[in-house]
């Protein structure tokens, strides 16, 4: 579309944002009760994490959310998006609550909300209690559903009053796909595909019922789950190409966002399972409750980094590789497909980062069309951001790439809100620096430089405001005006 004169700025109470999650900040990975989750776990098994990095000091956001919410409200932040880690609250899954780890939410939200901070909360950012995988396997196990909806109740009924705005799972597309496709993640299962449906049955369900559970309690929140789209072009103008997109569409993006917001599977993607045998099992009752939980959900979270190619991919063509960047090392990665289906090549056209993701701003216009078009409903973005090497020279950090990357989403983001998207927030990754789950502390997303090593725990841990810090001030200052 090619409106014209259109307002410059954003929205009026647009939700300029930033993003984190448990895991990746808190550090303080076994104190004041909290119990051990599978993350915990899974980075002392060697070869696993890049460096063998672990969460265990992370950026000591446990210790210092203060000193971080300061800065936060020296920034004008709108929202911050944070996740909870399940084992400080339960630190065995479920059971006797643990009201230290109640207690330290408590202090984070408070802290927000005095700063003029909306908080928005992530129910689940992947760092299940290692309990439940020790006693049924975790997610693996229907018996997962109901300790899920417990947790996330127990979160409702204790942050509720404070807190308006909830994702529950994040990425239920990667925490699965790389945790029992391709081994990168917990449980490091490879190509068990019908695990991995009835894994992604479960979730689907966990979050329905959490979804109702919320508004049973507060009608007035607003919910969701974040979805990583990554929205496919065909390659080319070949009938087979615009084929391999759709059954890429079916089966990798609207697999999920299908059933968050219609309540139901796609139908192809489901005769495709049906024909492999590993689609999922259903119990009675989980169609209406699926479909209820859609009919109540009020926007589409995602996590937007990059789109892909669908070419054709022949039957004995490649399949899902392990082989992925994790160093910064460009061009190792490897491309992934579904044999029969479609393959993921290179965008020919398209710059990458050292990780060897693309980078195209217009993506993001293009998935907040594409989520409009089919749900027609609003949208969070609740994730997206720039992973780089930045340095700390002469107590600075000029990070002008990530400042062109994030203001080029922008203008896109822009556009879609004008194109008639209901984008209510906007969430960079991340506000400080963070554990990158694989790729170890060298791997920088923050506006906030954490000073610490990239695969040992040393370092002063101080928080020095990188370049674009301060450009984000500005933009939110002016609203997008001056992008
Ligand atoms: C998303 C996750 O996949 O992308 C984050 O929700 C993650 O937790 C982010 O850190 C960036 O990915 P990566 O692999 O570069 O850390």
């Amino acid at each position: 579309m090619l409106i014209k004169d259109t307002n410059k700025e954003f929205p009026k109470d647009f939700l300029w944002g930033s993003a984190s999650a448990a895991y990746q900040v808190e550090g303080a990975w076994d104190e004041d009760g909290k119990g051990r989750s599978v993350w915990d776990e899974f980075v002392r098994i060697p070869g696993k994490t890049f460096k063998a990095t672990t969460g265990d000091k992370a950026v000591d956001h446990y210790h210092r959310f203060e000193e971080d919410v300061a800065l936060m409200k020296e920034m004008g932040l709108k929202t911050y998006r944070f996740s909870i880690a399940w084992t400080r609250i339960f630190p065995n899954g479920k059971g006797e609550v643990n009201e230290e780890g109640i207690a330290f939410y408590d202090r984070l939200i408070n802290e927000l909300i005095n700063n003029d901070i909306t908080p928005m909360i992530t129910v689940f950012h992947w760092d299940l209690p290692q309990a439940l995988q020790d006693e049924y396997n975790g997610w693996e196990s229907r018996k997962i559903v109901d300790d899920f909806v417990n947790y996330a109740s127990m979160l409702f009924s204790r942050f509720g009053d404070r807190v308006k705005h909830w994702i529950i799972l994040n990425e239920q597309n990667v925490f699965t796909s790389h945790g029992w496709l391709m081994g990168m993640h917990p449980p490091g299962k490879v190509q068990d595909m019908k695990m991995f449906y009835q894994v992604n049955h479960h979730a689907f369900m966990a979050h329905a019922k959490s979804v109702l559970a919320l508004k049973a309690l507060w009608p007035d929140a607003l919910v969701g789950s974040s979805f990583a789209f990554g929205p496919a072009y065909a390659k080319s103008e070949k009938p087979e190409d615009a084929m391999a997109k759709m059954d890429y569409d079916d089966l990798q993006s609207y697999y999920w966002m299908d059933v968050y917001a219609y309540g139901r599977y796609p139908r192809a993607a489901l005769a495709q399972l049906k024909s492999m045998n590993v689609a999922p099992h259903f119990e009675a009752g989980d169609e209406e409750i699926l479909k209820l939980a859609a009919q109540n959900i009020d926007f589409m979270g995602v996590n937007y980094y990059q789109t892909t190619v669908a070419e054709y991919n022949p039957v004995d063509g490649v399949g899902m590789s392990n082989k992925v960047n994790t160093t910064g090392k460009k061009g190792t990665s490897e491309v992934q497909g579904m044999p029969g289906l479609y393959k993921n090549p290179k965008n020919e056209f398209l710059k990458t980062t050292d990780w060897d993701w693309t980078i195209d701003p217009e993506g993001l216009r293009f998935a907040c069309r594409d989520i409009t078009s089919r749900y027609d409903l609003p949208i969070v973005i609740s994730e997206n951001g720039l992973g780089a090497f930045d340095h700390l020279e002469n107590g600075k950090v000029h990070d002008p790439y990530r400042i062109e990357y994030l203001k080029a989403h922008l203008i896109e983001l822009k556009k879609a809100i004008d194109e008639g998207c209901r984008v209510l927030a906007y969430c960079t990754w991340s506000f400080t620096d963070l554990l990158s789950w694989l790729n170890g502390y060298q791997k920088r997303y923050g506006f906030v430089f954490v000073d610490r090593e990239e695969d040992e725990e040393s370092g002063t841990l101080n928080r020095i405001p990188k370049d674009s810090f301060y450009w984000y001030q500005y933009t939110i200052k002016t609203n997008g005006a001056e992008l």
